[in-house]
């Protein structure tokens, strides 16, 4: 066999693995046991959502641009539930990543900490 196509396949083999490695990433999410609003749920409140659920008219009247806003949906249940509704996915361009989403429903679990 020739040299330069043993070469190709190790570095095609090499690329795959890379590949591989970082879907398995997205599909087992490792969050921080400490989550916080401060460190995790307020940046992703700001990438993510309030460019409609912010500002004087906020979508569905819902604000999330502070800790009591956020946690008064989260305490309802809305805030899980929507962020995982796969038919009507908060933000409703497509759902978060697994990671992203476990973030939230850990913040959810652990009480809600402000900081
Ligand atoms: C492009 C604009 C847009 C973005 C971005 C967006 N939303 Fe919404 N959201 C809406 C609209 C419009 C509604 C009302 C219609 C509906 O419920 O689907 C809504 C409704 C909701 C509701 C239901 C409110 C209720 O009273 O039951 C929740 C919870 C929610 N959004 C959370 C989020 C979260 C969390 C994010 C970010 C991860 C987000 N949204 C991003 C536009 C947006």
């Amino acid at each position: 066999m020739n040299r330069s196509i043993l070469t190709a396949s190790a570095v095609l083999l090499l690329l795959w693995g890379c590949g591989t490695t970082n879907s398995l990433d997205d599909e087992q999410p490792n969050p921080p046991v400490d989550v916080t609003y401060e460190a995790n749920i307020q940046p992703l409140m700001y990438n993510y959502c309030t460019t409609c659920h912010g500002g004087p008219v906020p979508s569905a009247g819902l604000r999330l641009t502070t800790y009591q806003e956020v946690r008064n949906i989260a305490e309802g249940g809305q805030l899980v539930q929507r962020v995982n509704d796969t038919t009507n996915p908060m933000p409703p361009s497509g759902l978060l990543s697994a990671q992203e989403r476990e973030l939230i429903t850990q913040w959810v679990e652990n009480g809600f900490p402000e900081n």
